[in-house]
Order: C-alpha cells, then structure tokens, then sequence
C-alpha cells in the first residue's frame, strides 16, 4: 500500500506575510502523515520560516527548484546543501515551467535528483507531454524518456525514495483535467518504465502523483486510480479551504 502524497506547488505566488498566515491556518490541521504525506512546495525566501513553523507538526517543507552543485559561484542559485541546512524536506526537479522557461534539460533534471537524494531531499520529479505530443500519440514515448533520464543510474534503493510527478503540460493552469482514466494509464506506464528499469518492487514502492488542474471536486475521482498515488497542485492549492480539502481526500 502506497501512502498518498499531496504536495502544493505555490509556484511565484503569495507574498511572505501571505505564506506565513496561511502555513499558520493549516498546521494543526494535517491529517496524520501515517496517512498521507500533506507538502507545502513555496517560494525559496520563505522556506526557513516555514520549516520552522511546521516543525512538529505533519506538514512538510519542500522547494521549488534548486542547483546540483554543492556550493559555488552560481549567483542567484540555491544548492542541495543549503536547503539540507535548513531541514527541507523535499523538491521539485524538472517542472516543465523550469524546463520551458529556464532551459532546464534531462541532464540537469538528472544531476539534481541524484544531488538531492544525497542530501536526503526527496525530489518530486516532474514529466509529461504537450497538447502537440499527445495528439501525436507520443505521451507514452515522451514520458518514459524523460523518467529514463532522470533517474539514469540511480540504483534501486534510490530510486524507491522519489516521487514522480506526471504533468501533462497542456492540464496545467488550464482547468482541463486529464481524464482519471487518462491519467491512469500515463501513471501505470511509468511504474512500467521503472519496473523494465528496477524491478518490481521498485516500480511498487515508488510513488506516482498526478499534476494538472486538480482540485477539490477531482481530486477523488483521481485517487480511486490504482496507479496514482497523490497530486502536484498549483492552483487550487493556494487557498487554504481548498488546500485542506485536497488532503483530506489523501
Ligand atoms: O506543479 C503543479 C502544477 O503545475 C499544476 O498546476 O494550477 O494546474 O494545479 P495547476
């Protein structure tokens, strides 16, 4: 049995004081992390403040991106050590936002999931298809390279520890919903990728979300799916109403 993982990606929204409240509203109100795994991914000048706050209580911190480098002169990065030094405990690697804005590539996605399990972060490891690939018929094609390469030579025990995000980029911000069934089926394909890649008890250990406009009155329907274990939220994470609601059907 896979514990679900219900994780907010903030993305650049809300200002500090905004953050602050809303971690303050939900702290005590988690359900037990025995079931389910309730993440706050915010912006990175607020993590500190927000580890702080959810200390000791279910909710766990996570960030939104970060360098693979340990330290350096990469001006305006932030690295896996920084992010160990002040208890994070999770990532975001390879949103496609970060893939298609800021050119982040396989190799890079690669390189960061290796440098944040070695720094005990579990990366959320994002992929998916444009609107183009899947009409295309490449959804398949295209997901299970970009997993291939992610977590190129990572080994089994690695590999149980990620979390993988499937986003079908065209679901995202865009209120259309992959159909549950879709999303099924895209999330039993990569647990296929991961089997061909590690085994069996790898590929039923290692835990699937599903991203793309989910939100309360969905968010059920997607969980019923044998094969998605937790979603990737934006926007209808921000409002803690909405975001509690999200957990509670975890
Ligand atoms: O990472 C979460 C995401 O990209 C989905 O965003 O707003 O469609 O839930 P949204």
């Amino acid at each position: 049995m896979r514990k679900p993982i219900i994780a907010a990606n903030w993305k650049m929204y809300k200002t500090f004081d905004e953050a602050v409240e809303f971690v303050e509203a939900i702290k005590d109100k988690i359900p037990p992390v025995e079931k389910v795994d309730a993440v706050v991914c915010a912006p990175a000048l607020y993590l500190p403040t927000l580890v702080d706050i959810a200390k000791e209580t279910d909710l766990a911190i996570g960030a939104q991106n970060m360098h693979y480098e340990e330290e350096g002169a990469f001006t305006g990065e932030i690295s896996p050590k920084q992010l160990e030094a002040i208890q994070v405990d999770y990532v975001i690697i390879g949103h496609s936002e970060r893939r298609e804005y800021f050119n982040e590539t396989d190799e890079a996605v690669n390189k960061k999931v290796k440098a944040a399990l070695s720094h005990g972060i579990v990366p959320i490891v994002c992929c998916g298809e444009t609107l183009e690939e899947r009409e295309a018929g490449q959804t398949e094609e295209k997901v299970a390279n970009q997993v291939k390469k992610a977590l190129a030579g990572l080994t089994e025990e690695e590999v149980q520890h990620i979390v993988i995000a499937y986003e079908p980029i065209w679901a995202i911000g865009t209120g259309k919903t992959a159909t549950s069934d879709d999303a099924n089926a895209v999330c039993g394909h990569i647990r296929k990728v991961v089997e061909e890649l590690y085994g069996k008890a790898a590929a039923e250990n290692i835990r699937i979300q599903y991203g793309g406009s989910v939100k309360p009155e969905n968010i059920e329907d997607l969980l019923s799916k044998e094969q998605i274990d937790g979603a990737l939220v934006g926007g209808a994470s921000l409002q803690v109403e909405s975001y509690l609601k999200l957990l509670e059907a975890g």
